[in-house]
């Protein structure tokens, strides 16, 4: 098969990471990718089904990319891969009414080759979504090394079953891969010119390969020479021992910058989620962290909205927020999910209500994260440079530990993938405007 793919990837950065798996597929069988739909000769959406505006957004661009065929000399095929076509499967294509080629889920990638022959031999509305405990991808990766975090999936899938999320029925069981491939598949990024990796899985911290658990396995992807910098999300509260974040403190490489979603502060509503905490012990967990490892910063996810939820419930959720002055937060409305618990359950939140609670959340939590970053200036901390600037010519970017985002000017000896220690100056949005320190 030749000709050339677009890719356009919704959601989350396992979808990232899938859709250069699916990249490297496409190029194995001689095809080449373009960054412009109007360029392509088959173009893949990779999906998020979250949220129902993220569905409908992709519904809507299926709609609007379709127009490419009116007037095109050769065919342009189109296909949904992630979490909407597991969802949806021959319903996606019913609803896009046959726009689509073909269909396939998060377990099937490795089939796009037989998919795209049985289309070559005129065959039409395919749908591969059969879930596979075995199956693993290894993305592709990217082609611009050094710089920037890459991706490496390390679990797939969610047993955890929160009563509001669609993951575990998109995205099926949790399995977590073997540690010698996910080691290699860093080595491999590493000699490429790789410093910084993020370990991607949907409860990321509950990785388990016989005895090596998600401590152990930071502690074998840290050993892996050439990596500065390794994160991790999305995480779940109840993994987070005090043995785990020992480990994360005697591993220097290990970021500081823990993503820890808590989506409620009222225990009614995290017992009505299923969550497996109570607001309590969640604040015991930020109070371990902070104790055993200096210089940690949480950031989570919050829902509004949810079935039920009363002033007083979101009264809860504000004051973890004023309590625990994340470094930033993903603040989300309540979307009834079909086939979930609660998507059985009245939505009996109005809109109104939902957009004037977050409202209320979002300016609380800015407040939050100022206050944070206020904390910052003046102080000497060491930065990993990561990225040149995108705006600027004359400036670096580069992380703390924790995570936060410093800019600083360019040096002609400074180097992306060194450290460097700098001091902060200034503060510009979510970022620390930063100078470095003079005899480092
Ligand atoms: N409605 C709103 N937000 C949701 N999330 C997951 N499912 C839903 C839903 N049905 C949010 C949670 C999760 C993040 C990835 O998306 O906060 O942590
Ligand atoms: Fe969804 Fe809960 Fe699993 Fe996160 S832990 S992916 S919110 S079911």
């Amino acid at each position: 098969m030749t000709g050339k793919f677009y890719i356009e990837t919704y959601g989350c950065q396992m979808n990232s990471y899938d859709s250069q798996a699916i990249e490297g597929i496409l190029e194995g069988l001689g095809m080449t990718p373009v960054l412009k739909p109007e360029a392509a000769d088959l173009i893949i959406f990779n999906t998020c089904s979250v949220r129902d505006a993220a569905e409908q957004r992709v519904i809507g661009r299926i709609n609007q990319l379709d127009g490419l065929r009116r007037g095109r000399k050769g065919r342009l095929l189109m296909g949904v891969a992630g979490c909407m076509s597991q969802r949806m499967g021959e319903e996606l294509i019913a609803v896009t009414k046959r726009r689509l080629d073909f269909v396939v889920g998060p377990d099937q990638y490795n089939n796009l080759p037989e998919i795209l022959a049985r289309i070559e031999a005129e065959e039409r509305d395919l749908c591969y979504r059969d879930f596979d405990q075995e199956v693993a991808y290894f993305a592709k990766p990217k082609d611009t090394p050094p710089g920037g975090t890459h991706f490496v999936a390390v679990m797939r899938g969610c047993d955890k079953f929160c009563t509001y999320c669609i993951v575990p029925f998109t995205r099926g069981r949790e399995r977590s891969r073997d540690r010698r491939s996910i080691v290699e598949e860093v080595e491999r990024l590493a000699a490429r010119g790789a410093f910084e990796v993020m370990l991607l899985g949907q409860a990321v911290s509950s990785y388990c390969d016989d005895d090596l658990d998600f401590a152990g396995l930071l502690g074998e992807v840290s050993a892996v020479e050439g990596i500065e910098s390794v994160r991790f999300m999305t995480s779940y509260p109840t993994d987070m021992d005090i043995g785990f974040f020992r480990a994360v403190a005697s591993l220097p490489k290990v970021g500081t910058g823990i993503h820890l979603p808590f989506q409620s502060g009222s225990d009614k509503i995290l017992k009505a989620m299923n969550r497996r905490y109570t607001i309590g012990e969640y604040e015991r967990i930020l109070e371990n962290g902070r104790r055993e490892v200096p210089g940690l910063l949480f950031s989570t996810d919050i829902i509004v909205g949810f079935p039920g939820e009363t002033e007083e419930d979101f009264q809860a959720t504000l004051a973890v927020v004023e309590r625990q002055a994340f470094i930033s937060a993903y603040m989300f409305k309540y979307s009834p999910r079909e086939g979930t618990l609660s998507a059985r359950w009245e939505d009996d939140i109005p809109t109104a209500v939902k957009e004037e609670r977050l409202g209320r959340l979002i300016a609380l939590q800015e407040r939050m994260s100022r206050r944070q970053l206020d904390r910052c200036l003046g102080q000497e901390m060491e930065i990993l440079l990561d990225e040149p600037s995108k705006k600027l010519e004359t400036q670096l970017r580069g992380r703390t530990r924790s995570n936060v985002r410093v800019i600083i000017d360019k040096d002609p000896d400074l180097k992306i993938g060194s450290k460097v220690m700098v001091r902060v100056t200034e503060i510009k949005g979510t970022s620390l405007l930063a100078v470095r320190v003079q005899g480092d």
